[in-house]
């Protein structure tokens, strides 16, 4: 596939949240010039936050942006991606490169539904994408290149950090890292709960739990210790932090959070296959 940093012809196809999120990033930070991004919608018409101010085409014909792109970005709902490959099958060619972050369509169903011989790249983002500190896994279907891999990690790594993976890690991906913000939202609203009960204003509170949850995180990314070795730094003996912990444990925490990713992962499973029944 021809293509350079500055020359990047890009089909966003479904430019909603996650597609939204993408492209402004790929403005944003000159990847891709808006004039080679084309980007589509299910209705062209609706205001978009995104969108707005980039300078990015922004329409409903997926047939025309793919003819015009080198690169083409399946943002799509999973229900939706068979009718969009199927609608642009034609204009797909072994030239070009399709990359999907739909959740639970694996690259060989694409292919088998794609005519020509076209590159297929799966690629699991998340939505801390939004500003600049996401997670992107990315794994190759049977036809793309270790160019094309990089062709991905060049997009994905304007919103975060990449890693690539083999494929059969991207369904319990999805359940770690796409459905985790969610966990950990709610990990961090209960956190804020806790300090509104000992007193703090829930905004004060709320800072405390995420700058500490960023702390955190920040330390097991760059020392590379073990979260359980980190915890221990915490808790003194006979102090506050094992109370805390025992709390923590009583409630089952550790199993909950286990039990969330799993059937978050076996839900990323089953997805396409539901959605095709119904
Ligand atoms: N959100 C996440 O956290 C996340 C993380 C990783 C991966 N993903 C994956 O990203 C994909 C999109 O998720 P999302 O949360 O961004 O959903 P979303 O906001 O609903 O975006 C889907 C977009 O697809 C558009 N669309 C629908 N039918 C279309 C068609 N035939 N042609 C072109 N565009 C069409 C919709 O247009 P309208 O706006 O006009 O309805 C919408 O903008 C999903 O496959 C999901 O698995 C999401």
């Amino acid at each position: 596939m021809a293509e350079s940093k500055s020359q990047i012809r890009l089909a966003v196809l479904g430019a909603g949240k996650m597609g939204g999120i993408l492209v402004e990033a790929f403005v944003r930070q000159g990847l891709v010039s808006p004039k080679n991004i084309f980007a589509t919608v299910q209705h062209a018409g609706r205001k978009r936050p995104n969108a707005s101010g980039l300078g990015v085409a922004l329409g409903n014909d997926n047939r025309v942006a793919v003819k015009k792109a080198d690169v083409v970005l399946l943002c799509v709902k999973p229900q939706t991606v068979a009718h969009v490959i199927d609608e642009i099958n034609k204009e797909l060619t072994e030239k070009k490169l399709l990359i999907s972050i739909a959740a639970s369509v694996p690259t060989d169903y694409i292919e088998r539904r794609l005519g020509a011989k076209v590159p297929v790249i799966r690629a699991m983002p998340n939505t801390p994408s939004m500003v600049g500190e996401g997670i992107t896994a990315i794994a190759k279907g049977k036809l793309a290149t270790e160019k094309d891999v990089g062709t991905a990690q060049r997009l994905f790594g304007t919103v975060g950090r990449t890693v690539v993976t083999d494929e059969k890690n991207m369904d319990a991906i999805t359940g770690l890292s796409a459905s985790g913000p969610a966990f950990i939202y709610i990990i961090l609203e209960s956190l804020a709960e806790g300090g509104v009960k000992a007193g703090l204003s829930r905004e004060l509170a709320t800072l405390l739990a995420a700058q500490t949850a960023l702390g955190s995180a920040k330390v097991v990314l760059e020392t590379g210790h073990h979260p359980a070795l980190l915890k221990d730094t915490v808790t003194t003996p006979a102090g506050c932090t094992i109370d805390g912990i025992l709390e923590l444990e009583e409630g089952g925490l550790r199993v909950t959070l286990i039990k969330a990713v799993m059937k978050a992962a076996q839900r990323a499973k089953e997805l396409l296959m539901t959605d095709q029944e119904s």
